[in-house]
């Protein structure tokens, strides 16, 4: 299997605090890390870590975080021939604090990322030819993702976007998306700004509602959506099917990279072929793993941790 992830790389700046603070306050955090992350890299990682030959085309900047972020992203296998240096900038930082459940805030400023071109991904081209999946989220330029999804469809590649964090985004897109993976304040954002009112409400659990909105990106084209409800699973719709599915149960610790280690993990088991049931199982049990560590690349799970985990672990219900 070969995957390229047209995506951001973003070094991680990481404290994890008892609460935020409010407005004015100081909250004393602890455990501050600097590591690898963005939510491109993460993905990329996450599916090297499960063994498939991956390709980042991403657009680092000049400086000495970013050189340390080449380093660690190659180290897990990852090929960068495609990604370029930006002499000119720098490149994207994002400063993430973590509360006691494991939940977080991110201020990001992207850099180079953001300066991905067109022409960045039409130099990498030919490495779509023999490619069997494409990882895209929004923390690129637009013109770069459009270009990828061009290529890739001329090729037949499957086509996955992770529609995060929500921008502005031309829906023409949508209709050559395989497999859109929103969260719920994602896919709330998406159809307030595809239909002017809210549909669905990110503190609105209602499946019924949650599912009636994710049909409106299958009426734009979208061939699969996975609407990823963090500790409550997670609901899959297609044209024929509707599911939806629990996770596992651990003691979370931090969440970040969560989200993009389920995305991959999916998108893989879905690209091979195997049951709806099965991709869904896999790619939660990758993402719990996830949750219990800290760091976003640093927390991504081999495939070996993964299959031990599903030995050991029961996925629960849907509640
Ligand atoms: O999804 C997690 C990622 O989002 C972090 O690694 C951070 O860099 C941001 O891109």
């Amino acid at each position: 299997m070969k995957g390229i992830v047209v995506g951001s790389a973003n070094t991680d700046l990481i404290i994890h605090v008892d609460k935020l603070p409010a407005l004015g306050n100081t909250e004393v955090g602890h455990g501050f890390t600097r590591g690898p992350g963005g939510k491109g890299a993460n993905q990329a990682v996450c599916l090297s870590q499960l063994g498939v030959d991956t390709h980042f085309i991403g657009r680092f900047g000049k400086d000495e975080f970013s050189s340390i972020l080449i380093e660690d992203i190659k180290s897990y296998g990852v090929r960068l021939n495609y990604s370029v240096i930006d002499e000119k900038r720098q490149g994207g930082v994002v400063f993430i604090v973590v509360d006691k459940t494991g939940n977080n805030t991110m201020i990001a400023d992207f850099g180079s990322n953001m300066y991905l071109s067109a022409e960045d991904i039409e130099n990498a081209e030919k490495l779509f030819d023999d490619a069997d999946l494409l990882l895209l989220q929004f923390e690129v330029s637009e013109e770069a993702n459009k270009k990828a999804i061009s290529i890739a469809k001329r090729n037949d590649c499957r086509i996955v976007l992770n529609p995060a964090p929500f921008r502005i985004f031309d829906p023409e897109i949508l209709s050559n998306v395989d497999v859109i993976t929103p969260n719920l304040f994602e896919l709330s954002q998406i159809l307030k700004y595809l239909e002017g009112k809210d549909i669905v409400k990110q503190d609105e659990m209602d499946i019924d509602r949650i599912e009636k909105a994710a049909r409106i990106l299958l009426e734009r084209g979208v061939s699969c959506v996975v609407v990823t409800l963090g500790s409550r699973g997670c609901l899959y719709l297609d044209k024929s099917e509707v599911r939806k599915f629990g996770t596992f149960r651990v003691q979370p610790v931090d969440s970040t990279a969560a989200g993009d280690t389920f995305t991959s993990a999916f998108a893989l088991k879905y690209t091979e072929g195997k049951s709806i049931d099965d991709a869904i199982r896999f790619a939660s049990a990758a993402a719990a793993i996830v949750v219990t560590r800290k760091g976003a690349i640093k927390s991504i799970p081999t495939i070996e941790e993964v299959e031990d985990f599903l030995q050991r672990n029961r996925i629960q219900k849907f509640q």
